[in-house]
């Protein structure tokens, strides 16, 4: 039996990759508690005083080969990822507090970890940001850009881009900023043409979170979303990111409670248990909470968090399982909890000629401390997707799925959101990209 059963088809023709050469400048939209969290880490982790846990990019390894080569590479070693010595941060926000003060005011860290920090926390200032309260209700920005237009303001922040991109060798932007207000996709983001002139005569319909989308796809820079907004999930703005290259994913850090859900799901429906009702329900302390109170904002969370268990249970395939479901989330902003959010999960479910069972899951998290590795890896690998031939200009990287609660895919494709899936699919890309045999998990060469 050739090693083709579980090593797979191996890959032919591929291009290789380009080095990580140089500086990698990472521009944050919204220097809240995820992004400082995240800045913070890095800098920690470069100065030796913590580990990088739960980064996979960091921390993680990847077989290749047969079971019996045990190799086993670190992530890092085996595809060329920007060295975190070599990453430089900056961004926007709504408010002028430096990284340290924002970092002190979200008490996600120490204050003994923040102080030995502070000197580097302190350089990283906020540019003004894109902000229109209009579509994030509860805040009222002090450090924000005036422009007649959104076109205007679009050519502002591709201006602060711009400089930032004379200082370092390559360029990532994230949106780490707030959640903003639920938004259908209408004719402006039909097409590319459709969403220029809606910049041009500022339309209601394109979000700040847009704006700065926008910004960095004409540039040809990647672009991430951690939050559950629209923002690169509409036709024009994947138009725009293959035009350029510039390589985008989906959207929401799959962090707590969601994270969970698509472990046990995946779990429930392998063994064919059924599944009656899902209540979930959190308390949130942090200013996103206060920003989730707002029904406009807590609708868009809602929407993100709710596909999951659609997907993976397929009710259309095993309606005698799944098609009655009730899934139902609450999120309570209650401010004693700060960033440590407390998630309740009551699960319904039936087995054996319909007897009920009953699962319950009480998930003490702290959310930013979930949430930072994941905004570092999403980074780190579209960086590594913009350097990547086969994948800088196919768009949507569906690869990076893993990490969001609602995965983008190609129009009629419907989202992975099973982690071991998704996992395998991220392990496997990177196995084709770098031209080693992909991992099926076959297997039945070693009973030959
Ligand atoms: N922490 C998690 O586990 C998690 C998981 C999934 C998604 N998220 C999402 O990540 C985002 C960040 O979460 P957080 O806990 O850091 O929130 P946060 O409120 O601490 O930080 C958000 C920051 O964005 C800034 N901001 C808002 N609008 C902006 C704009 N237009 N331009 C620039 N800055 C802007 C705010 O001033 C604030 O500093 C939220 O949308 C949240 O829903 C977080």
């Amino acid at each position: 039996m050739s090693s083709e059963q579980e090593g797979g088809q191996k890959t032919a023709g591929f291009e290789p990759v380009a080095p990580a050469k140089g500086k990698l400048g990472v521009m944050v939209i919204g220097l809240g508690a995820v992004a400082t969290t995240m800045i913070a880490g890095v800098e920690a982790v470069r100065r030796g005083l913590a580990k990088p846990i739960g980064s996979l990019t960091q921390m993680g390894t990847i077989r290749l080969g047969k079971r019996t080569d045990a190799k086993s590479p670190l992530i890092r070693e085996f595809v060329p990822l920007a060295d975190l010595n070599d990453v430089v941060f900056t961004g926007w926000d709504i408010f002028e507090d430096n990284v340290y003060e924002s970092a002190a005011h979200a008490k996600v860290l120490d204050e003994k970890t923040l102080l030995q920090l502070k000197p580097y926390l302190e350089t990283i200032k906020p540019l003004p940001a894109v902000f229109d309260q209009y579509y994030v209700k509860r805040l009222h920005g002090t450090h924000v850009k005036t422009g007649k237009t959104k076109r205007d303001l679009a050519n502002q922040v591709i201006a602060d881009i711009q400089a930032f991109q004379k200082t370092v060798d390559r360029v990532v932007v994230i949106w780490c900023g707030s959640t903003e207000i639920f938004l259908k996709p209408t004719a402006v983001h039909e097409t590319l043409a459709a969403f220029e002139a809606g910049l041009d005569n500022s339309d209601i319909g394109i979000a700040p979170s847009q704006i700065y989308a926008y910004a960095a796809l004409s540039l040809g820079v990647p672009f991430a979303n951690g939050a559950p907004n629209l923002t690169v999930d509409a036709p024009a703005l994947v138009e725009l990111s293959k035009k350029n290259s510039a390589p985008i994913c989906g959207k929401d850090f799959k962090t707590g409670q969601t994270f969970m859900k698509t472990v046990l799901a995946p779990a429930f429906k392998a063994r064919m248990l059924g599944v009656s009702g899902w209540f979930s329900t959190n308390i949130l302390g942090n200013r996103d909470g206060e920003v989730l109170d707002d029904p406009e904002s807590f609708k868009t969370k809602e929407e993100s968090k709710l596909g999951s268990l659609e997907y993976i249970f397929q009710p259309e395939l095993y309606p005698d399982l799944y098609k009655d479901l009730y899934h139902k989330i609450r999120i309570n902003y209650y401010p004693p909890r700060g960033d440590d959010k407390e998630a309740w999960d009551n699960i319904d479910i039936f087995g054996w000629l319909g007897y009920p069972m009953q699962l319950k899951v009480n998930f003490l998290c702290r959310d930013s401390i979930l949430a930072a590795p994941i905004a570092l890896d999403l980074v780190l690998f579209l960086d590594l997707a913009k350097r990547t031939p086969s994948l800088k200009g196919i768009g949507i990287q569906e690869w990076l799925s893993f990490y969001l609660k609602a995965p983008q895919t190609a129009p009629g494709l419907y989202p992975e959101h099973d982690l071991f899936i998704q996992l395998m699919k991220l392990k496997n890309t990177l196995r084709h990209i770098m031209g080693q045999d992909l991992i099926t998990h076959l297997g039945l060469e070693y009973y030959d």
